[in-house]
């Protein structure tokens, strides 16, 4: 959509620059080209026209309303930024520096098709509450496209654990084998972060869904507008209660920014397993050829590059939050064009997060677990170690502490021997503690130590398979 017309070369070349049509009354020359290039948001905020076009027209048909326009100029107004919308959308955008904004290039392309009227537009409007309008509408549409992306991936994450809710697995702690599970039970924790990643959109989305338009350059105006009719049109619960709040605060941006910077830590997390998991050394998932790349020298790489970048792109979406953070601290109120450095993270960031979130629904959904690598994997590490010394204390009457330490000693034996505790002869645990070899050696079995663990929120399948059906609950 960018164009560059005549005019923008010319009024960066000249060396007495006109003052600026819009706000230039009191200057007597325009620019430098040094200020006009620090100044000019165009080149990001373009991203708002649709934002900006709604705004506008709800504005438009509120002053019309209230009887601050003439119903003949609302309507030419009106005509006019419907054009507009559909030149944009066309690819029909002429980008002007000298504009600065997206704002200010509607409103002079309005001037340009309708005439005289168009200036009658910013009645009762600054653009200080016409940003933050446009912003939150942006933002509420972002949160609106991060809970479909999510919601795609725990369709896909749900239909693996519903594959593998009985596909035993290792389960790690520090890296290192800690408990059997099932791949099925270790997806469902992150249908939960997932979960919980909605519910803070969700949570964002109604505290942020108040409406700054009316709230003018920060005083509120002398026109006797409608807010709730703005509010209203645009979707919003109501009109904000405070017009310096209005137009200074970018909470919600930096809150939209935190519940991505979330859910980013979590795709991070899960992005890392993939691609230890998918390692040869480890062999516990094959990603899709649709979700790898090869290596341009050596022939037998699959390489996890979707995951990694998945996993780096966390980096840029945290540092939005930070940037966004420390542009706001300390700025006294109300508006300050440091503000207008708010956009260009967030926009990154929920381009950044949009991506990651479709890349990570596309490789859950077409990986393939590896059933006979995640098992034969159990047969390291004494996994079922834990189990024996529970049944030490549930069948022996043995203290935890006492059964933990003879464990220990049988793991010692077994390390000895270079086999794991579940290959441990029945001899030798009987020679430890006495009668205990032939039940020990059934409760070292990993599908039994799997389904023993059948406390709420636990690995035994038929847990996991009741946690998969409340959650597909939240998803209809
Ligand atoms: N481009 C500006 C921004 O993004 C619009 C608001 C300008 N307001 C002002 N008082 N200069 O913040």
């Amino acid at each position: 959509m960018a164009k560059t017309r005549k005019s923008a070369t010319k009024a960066k070349s000249t060396t007495k620059p006109e003052a600026n049509p819009l706000w230039g009354g009191r200057f007597q020359a325009g620019p430098s080209a040094i200020m006009q290039e620090i100044n000019a948001s165009i080149a990001v905020d373009r991203r708002l026209y649709r934002q900006d076009i709604a705004g506008s027209k709800a504005h438009c048909a509120m002053l019309v309303a209230t009887g601050i326009l003439s119903a003949a100029d609302g309507k030419r107004i009106a005509r006019g930024l419907d054009r507009i919308a559909a030149e944009i959308a066309a690819g029909d955008f002429v980008i002007d520096p000298a504009l600065e904004d997206i704002h200010m290039h509607i409103e002079t392309r309005l001037g340009a098709l309708i005439g005289p009227a168009a200036k009658r537009l910013h009645t009762a409007r600054s653009r200080n509450d016409q940003v933050a309008t446009d912003f939150r509408l942006w933002v509420r549409e972002a949160l609106d496209r991060l809970d479909a992306g999510l919601v795609a991936l725990l369709c896909a994450l749900l239909d693996q654990a519903e594959r593998h809710a009985e596909t035993v697995m290792p389960g790690f702690t520090h890296l290192q084998p800690a408990q059997p599970v099932t791949f099925g039970h270790h997806l469902m924790a992150y249908v939960e972060m997932f979960a919980r990643d909605r519910s803070r959109a969700a949570d964002c989305r109604r505290r942020m869904n108040e409406s700054p338009l009316g709230a003018a350059a920060l005083a509120g105006t002398s026109f006797a507008i409608d807010r709730a009719m703005t509010a209203r049109a645009l979707g919003f619960a109501r009109p904000m209660a405070n017009s310096i709040d209005a137009v200074s605060d970018r909470d919600f941006a930096l809150e939209y920014l935190a519940v991505a910077t979330i859910a980013a830590v979590h795709l991070s997390r899960l992005a890392e397993e993939l691609v230890i998991w998918s390692s040869p050394a480890y062999g516990f998932v094959r990603l899709s050829d649709g979700f790898t790349t090869g290596s341009s020298i050596m022939p037998q790489k699959r390489n996890p590059d979707a995951a990694e970048l998945v996993r780096a792109k966390t980096g840029a979406i945290a540092g939005a939050l930070q940037a966004l953070v420390i542009v706001m601290k300390g700025l006294p109120l109300a508006y300050g064009k440091d503000m207008q450095e708010d956009k260009a993270p967030t926009f990154r960031a929920a381009d950044d997060l949009d991506l990651s979130l479709a890349a990570m629904a596309g490789m859950v959904a077409d990986l393939k677990a590896e059933a006979t690598a995640m098992r034969a994997a159990t047969a390291l590490g004494h996994i079922t170690a834990t189990d024996l010394a529970d049944w030490l204390v549930q069948a022996r009457g043995f203290s935890f502490r006492d059964a933990h330490h003879a464990v220990g000693r049988l793991v010692q034996a077994a390390e000895r021997r270079g086999v794991d505790l579940a290959a441990l002869p029945e001899a030798e645990i009987d020679a430890a503690i006495p009668g205990a070899g032939r039940a020990a050696r059934k409760v070292l079995d990993i599908d039994r130590a799997v389904k023993s663990r059948a406390s709420f929120g636990g690995t035994a399948p038929a847990g996991v398979r009741r946690a998969i059906a409340r959650a597909r609950k939240t998803l209809v």
